[in-house]
């Protein structure tokens, strides 16, 4: 038995791909393109597993993707890889379209290949995850609802139409052709491994360099966190016992604006480095707010909580004390991403070839 996780070696599906290691002897197969996003260094623990297998490739090659399936022959395939950041799909959309839509499309499409070559009881078994987005769902006025399964989409950046694209495609494909596909649409995520252009290691980084701290607009825009590894559980949980055609929304409740957000890290900055002449909080500089701007997310996790049995186990106080000590132990990480040295893994660890 074996799973085959996408975007591996990004923020959340290597949070995802160490966790599973840590859980289970299941093989992982990890596929990732390695875009400025991928990093084998969250992998290092896991380079010297040998029950992690490491293809640098893209979900778009169909040739490879067929190949992969045929050979791995995975009993589940948990979908992570995308363009995922939101400012980025406004300057530059059609990566976003590229990945997030045609490379969710191919692997579909592979995969419903693969489902056909294998026997019934492998076909009955077999799980797709999608991961995806509360972004999907639009913008949230301050007294209105939670996002719930059943709320109509209404995505406002290209990131989020493309990742809504792909969740019509996962459902589609599950409608039409019976490929059991499973959709999840999480909040924010925080946590270790996360690149440092999403809000919260950014303003750590800047912070403990004392360059400013830029926050959108009047920062009174609101988002739901949830640390990362709580993300992992629900979808290791979603993978067991999720049942196929179904949507599960993953949500921390912890909604807080992105100026709380920032102040919180602050103090916790204040209190880790408490010789500072300056609180950190003195350098938040507010900034045009951006195009498109959604305003408020918040998520309604009642039924992955009811069906089955998920909690988040980190307040989002706990998670990110965690996350703030996390980049201050971890210099030698945040100094690769930082300076772009981590590209050079590659090279040093597998030679120039790359991975196979
Ligand atoms: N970060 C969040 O807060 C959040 C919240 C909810 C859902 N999601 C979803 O979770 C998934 C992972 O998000 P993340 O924050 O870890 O993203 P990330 O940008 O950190 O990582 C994406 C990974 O996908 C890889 N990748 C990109 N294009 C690829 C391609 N064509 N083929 C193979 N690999 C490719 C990248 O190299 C990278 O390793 C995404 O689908 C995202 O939409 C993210």
């Amino acid at each position: 038995m074996t799973i085959l996780v996408t975007g591996g070696a990004g923020f959340i599906g290597s949070n995802f791909v160490l966790e599973w290691l840590a859980h289970s002897d299941e093989p992982v197969v990890n596929l990732d393109k390695l875009t400025y996003a991928g990093n084998l260094e969250n992998l290092r623990a896991a380079q010297v597993n040998p029950a992690h297998l490491f293809v640098h490739g893209d979900i778009g090659d169909r040739t490879l993707v067929q190949q992969l399936l045929d050979k791995q022959a995975p009993r589940a395939i948990v979908h992570f890889a995308a363009e995922s950041h939101v400012d980025r799909s406004i300057h530059g959309p059609r990566e976003f379209i590229d990945t997030n839509v045609l490379g969710t499309f191919n692997l579909l499409e592979e995969t419903r290949a693969f489902l056909r070559k294998i026997g019934d009881a492998a076909r009955e078994a077999f799980r797709f995850v999608h991961v995806s987005t509360d972004e999907v769902y639009g913008s949230l006025a301050p007294g209105d609802a939670p996002f719930r399964e059943t709320s109509p989409y209404s995505p406002n950046s290209p990131y989020a139409a493309s990742k809504a694209a792909s969740d019509h495609l996962a459902r589609a494909y599950r409608e039409t052709y019976g490929v059991p596909t499973i959709i999840t649409n999480c909040s924010n995520n925080y946590g270790p491994y996360q690149f440092p252009e999403k809000l919260i290691p950014l303003v750590i980084l800047n912070a403990i360099s004392g360059k400013p701290l830029p926050v959108y607009g009047d920062g009174g825009n609101v988002r739901d966190w949830l640390f990362v590894q709580d993300h992992c559980a629900a979808l290791r949980l979603v993978l067991a016992r999720g049942r196929p055609g179904e949507t599960y929304n993953v949500g921390g409740a912890s909604e807080r604006t992105n100026l709380d957000v920032v102040k919180a890290v602050c103090a916790l900055l204040d209190e880790a480095k408490p010789n500072r002449k300056k609180d950190h909080a003195e350098l938040i500089s507010f900034v045009a707010d951006r195009p498109g701007h959604d305003r408020r997310y918040a998520i309604d996790a009642a039924k992955i909580s009811r069906e089955l049995g998920w909690r988040p186990a980190e307040s989002f106080e706990s998670g990110l004390r965690k996350t703030v000590a996390w980049y201050l132990d971890n210099p030698e990480w945040v100094a690769h991403v930082v300076s772009g040295a981590y590209r050079g893994w590659i090279d040093k660890n597998y030679g120039k070839r790359g991975p196979a």
